[in-house]
């Protein structure tokens, strides 16, 4: 589906497979099966978890988001600088909020300019979209509805000279090694030599500052990790009971990454219709809904590195909680 306003400076094109596929089937079913059990994380966004994690980010505990915003604050006006007028594409966009202070930079160069969004969302992409169509003058959007690796691999070929894929919010913290390797040989692949990757990474620090920003004291983010069971229910047909699951997040020192989990609070069964799937649950045992990994500076700008995207300027905030690093392929 393409939805184009009067001036065509606004495109949404939902990318094909986005309801079940094979894929997310096996997903779930292989990580409902294994032991421990686990879920990948980008069932927790729908509409209403989507609502909750925007809550997460204004929550005290949780310093990630505003030490990233305050980060970009004070580096838009010299990235924009470094890298000249680009088109911008932008790994999971939500509701592009942070992205705002970046775009402004970029849309007070005064010369026509384009932003692709990627994010499962289309509602919230839509809406964006319509804000930032206001707010810029010089600015068309093309939306991708779909997974990063869909929409990377669908990409238009770009309408500048360059090209910038930006990734914040230390949402690579949910990929595991393995997983991150291959989004930066896509991201390697796609873009070509001169062109730029922005990514923010969330930093290690002590456990207790962690745990507290997973486990914050009004229970949203226990409300996000819960509703990830009903938004299951509703995809699967399943009948998940959430009053029967307790959130705890925390911090593995080994792995350096905070695990959100679901605990059952008793022993019962589980069924999910569309995958034929009946499965039980022992008091006390844990389903793996999250990993967030925490990064060591220096061991990702050589990760980067070690796939051609070299680092050009980092920065961080005083504490050093969370970093931006500009790379650009070499
Ligand atoms: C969106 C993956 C960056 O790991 O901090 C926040 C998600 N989960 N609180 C994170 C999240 C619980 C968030 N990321």
């Amino acid at each position: 589906m393409l939805i184009t306003n009067q001036e065509t400076k606004i495109n949404i094109k939902y990318l094909e497979n986005l309801s079940l596929t094979q894929d997310e089937v096996k997903e779930v079913m292989e990580g409902l099966t294994s032991i421990p059990k686990s879920l990948p994380p980008k069932y927790f966004y729908d509409a209403l978890g989507s609502e909750l994690f925007e809550k997460i980010c204004n929550l005290p505990e949780y310093y990630p988001t505003r030490t990233e915003t305050a980060i970009l604050t004070n580096a838009s006006k010299e990235i924009v600088e470094i890298t000249g007028i680009c088109e911008l594409v932008e790994l999971g966009s939500g509701s592009s909020t942070k992205t705002r202070l970046l775009l402004s930079a970029y849309d007070s160069l005064g010369k026509p300019w384009q932003y692709i969004p990627i994010d499962v969302s289309g509602e919230i992409l839509k809406n964006s979209a319509l804000q930032l169509h206001q707010q810029y003058n010089n600015l068309s959007i093309l939306g991708l509805v779909g997974t990063y690796e869909q929409a990377l691999w669908q990409l238009p070929p770009s309408c500048l000279p360059q090209r910038m894929i930006i990734f914040l919010g230390s949402t690579l913290g949910n990929f595991t090694y393995e997983q991150s390797d291959d989004l930066f040989n896509e991201v390697r692949d796609i873009l070509t030599v001169g062109d730029y990757f922005l990514l923010g990474i969330d930093l290690q620090k002590p456990a207790d500052i962690l745990e507290n920003a997973y486990n914050d004291s009004q229970g949203v983010t226990a409300e996000f990790n819960l509703n990830m069971l009903s938004h299951l229910n509703r995809c699967f047909d399943g009948n998940f009971d959430i009053n029967l699951f307790k959130h705890q997040a925390i911090y593995n020192q080994e792995k350096t990454q905070i695990e959100m989990y679901l605990y059952a609070q008793k022993s019962h069964n589980v069924r999910l219709n569309k995958l034929d799937l009946d499965v039980s649950f022992q008091e006390n045992e844990p389903i793996l809904t999250e990993i967030s990994r925490k990064f060591n500076l220096t061991k990702m700008q050589d990760f980067l590195a070690s796939h051609k995207l070299k680092t050009v300027k980092y920065w961080t905030d005083e504490n050093k909680y969370f970093a931006l690093i500009l790379t650009q392929l070499i």
